[in-house]
């Protein structure tokens, strides 16, 4: 089985898992870690299984997951894991959230695989092959300034992410008409992939929120950086995902602020 493959069967079998304990909430212990931010028992079991899966079949790829201390295996693929991307809209009963699984290789970013599991969509990527939702290829959309455009946003839990998202706003809102914060990075990147909306931005984002979706977007034919305009990579805290038709305009929008 290709590793493709596997992080599809994967993210399907979470995604079952997930929807049986959304709809029984009772059966899942939150725990608030340091700050604002919360974790369910939930997030902890899916993270577990995959690690366990992904070294069950590849014992020398390294993991870099949400819910677990990061890994130094020798071998040259490394998966980055978000269980549950958007704990907080599972916990709190909003039907938006996803499982999100990347692998890079030493070209970089190799597949990505986010599963919406309540509306059953699955967005995939492999390098060099597109971006599809369940099978269908997707692609970003074609609006621009003077349109009326739509800004998806997410910010970190730290007070430097909160502040830094606060003055996006002040640098964005002169273009973007229409903003969202849905709670979850990785299905956020997914429909800027799919059209859905010009901009993703994200303060104080991690690897595993971002590296599967950030090729999504890619294959898609979007444009993914920083905010300073270089190409993201999984160590990068801020990230902007767009259609990529005026992100030269974005960045030097953001960095006059
Ligand atoms: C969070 C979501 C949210 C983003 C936060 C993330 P989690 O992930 O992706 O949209 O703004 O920075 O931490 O905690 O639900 O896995």
């Amino acid at each position: 089985m290709t590793r493709m493959k596997l992080a599809e069967l994967l993210a399907k079998k979470s995604g079952k898992r997930m929807r049986k304990v959304f709809s029984d909430p009772k059966k899942n212990g939150v725990t608030r870690k340091p700050g604002s931010e919360i974790v369910t028992d939930l997030d902890k079991e899916i993270n577990t299984f995959v690690i366990e899966q992904v070294h069950k079949h590849f014992a020398d790829d390294d993991l870099v997951t949400e819910e677990a201390e990061a890994e130094d295996r020798p071998g040259t693929f490394r998966w980055f894991v978000d269980p549950i991307d958007g704990t907080d809209d599972f916990v709190w009963g909003i039907p938006l959230f996803c499982i999100s699984i990347g692998c890079a290789d030493e070209q970089g970013m190799l597949f990505g695989i986010v599963y919406d599991p309540v509306h059953d969509e699955l967005f995939t990527a492999e390098r060099g092959k597109g971006a599809f939702a369940n099978g269908k290829k997707i692609s970003v959309s074609k609006r621009q300034p003077p349109e009326l455009l739509l800004r998806f946003a997410g910010r970190g839990y730290s007070e430097e992410a909160q502040t830094e998202d606060r003055n996006l706003c002040d640098a964005l809102d002169p273009l973007f008409k229409k903003q969202r914060y849905l709670g979850t990075a990785a299905l956020m990147l997914c429909y800027v992939a799919a059209g859905r909306g010009e901009l993703l931005t994200l303060t104080g984002t991690t690897p595993w929120d971002s590296a599967a979706g950030s090729l999504i977007v890619t294959e898609a034919g979007g444009r993914v950086t920083n905010f300073a305009g270089t190409p993201w990579a999984p160590d990068d805290h801020t990230i902007m995902a767009s259609n990529g038709l005026f992100h030269e305009d974005l960045v030097k929008r953001i960095s006059d602020r």
